[in-house]
């Protein structure tokens, strides 16, 4: 059983890695059905070696990264350590990686940059862009592993597993199937849920890995909501993940009796709520928004990472 490890790299003690890949998975601008006054959505595939003896991550953590250079508002305020502040990256590779080499990481990476409302581009996201930009060969300072309570079960598991993605969210669930169907860590028995939510078909990322997964898999159920191109059937509006949760209140409800799990990532901040919500109504309980919450998490039934 893997246990979590934390912290082992801080600022003062960065880990310096090399990038051995980075590969655009999203449309080029223009080349995809995002209108061009939408401006661009460019999310990046990105594998950096790392030998898992210094960095024994597991499938859920985050990764921290410290973009190079100074951040100009702490130089203009006379900040004593004027460096970028370190961001967070959830981890996309299995624990052991993707075919079990323990040799690398990988992130799903999306340019967090702000547009104007003819798609002219008003503001760069530092450590996104300066990850995005990357190239074999680059050297990568690096924090973490972070975080101890977004994981898979490590022991044999029978219930259902949900996973609700909304952009760059569904980069841990990439390594989080390959982990429990592929991999096979634990005896798990369950069903695997994946419902993930993107702006445009094309933009729905790794769905090539994702529907061979289901192909393969009976259990793995992979259920998409292209919020700018579907309509959801309740209300006629765009198409979100909790029109699809709605869709499965009868498979929800078996989860949460069944003791399965729930996990909830990507952004907006704040989206789970919609989620939970969902949840909620599938089970008819009584409870309240955050009673039912608490009762869940106490349980280790619901893992939320949304920024
Ligand atoms: P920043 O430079 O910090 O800017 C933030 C935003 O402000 C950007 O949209 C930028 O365009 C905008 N901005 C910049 N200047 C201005 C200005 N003057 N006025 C108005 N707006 C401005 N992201 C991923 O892509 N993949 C992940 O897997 C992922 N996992 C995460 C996991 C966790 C636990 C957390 C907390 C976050 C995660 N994130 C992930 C988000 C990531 O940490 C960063 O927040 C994100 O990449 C933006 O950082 P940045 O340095 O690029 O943008
Ligand atoms: P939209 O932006 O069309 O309103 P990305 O990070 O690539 O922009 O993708 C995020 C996806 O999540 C988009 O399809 C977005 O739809 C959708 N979304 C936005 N707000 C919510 C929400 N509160 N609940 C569920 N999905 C949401």
């Amino acid at each position: 059983m893997l246990t979590p490890q934390i912290n082992l790299f801080k600022k003062s003690n960065p880990l310096q890695a090399q990038v051995l890949a980075n590969t655009r998975l999203t449309p080029e601008p223009g080349k995809g059905k995002r209108p061009s006054k939408e401006g661009d959505s460019a999310v990046h595939r990105i594998t950096i070696a790392i030998d898992h003896n210094t960095y024994p991550y597991m499938i859920g953590q985050s990764a921290g990264i410290i973009p190079p250079g100074v951040d100009p508002e702490k130089e203009a305020k006379g900040s004593a350590d004027p460096s970028y502040t370190i961001r967070l990256y959830s981890i996309a590779s299995p624990s052991f990686s993707f075919g079990q080499t323990k040799d690398n990481i990988e992130f799903v990476v999306k340019r967090d940059n702000v547009y104007d409302e003819n798609g002219n581009l008003l503001h760069k996201g530092v450590c996104s862009n300066y990850l995005c930009d990357l190239k074999p060969g680059d050297t990568v300072t690096m924090t973490g592993p972070a975080g101890k309570k977004f994981l898979l079960p490590q022991t044999d598991f029978s219930g259902d597993i949900f996973f609700f993605a909304t952009g760059t969210g569904i980069s841990p669930f990439f390594g989080m199937v390959e982990e429990l169907l592929v991999q096979k860590l634990i005896n798990f028995q369950g069903n695997v849920w994946l419902i993930y939510g993107a702006p445009y078909s094309d933009e729905i990322v790794l769905r090539d890995y994702f529907e061979d997964m289901s192909k393969n898999h009976s259990n793995f159920h992979f259920v998409t909501a292209i919020s700018r191109e579907d309509k959801n059937s309740f209300d006629g509006g765009k198409m979100y993940i909790t029109h699809r949760a709605k869709e499965n209140a009868e498979s929800i409800k078996n989860a949460v009796n069944g003791n399965g799990k729930f996990y909830i990532c990507g952004g907006p901040k704040g989206m789970e709520k919609g989620v939970i919500q969902e949840i909620i109504s599938a089970c008819g309980t009584d409870l309240s928004y955050d009673d039912f919450k608490k009762h869940l998490e106490e349980k280790e039934q619901l893992f939320v990472e949304t920024y």
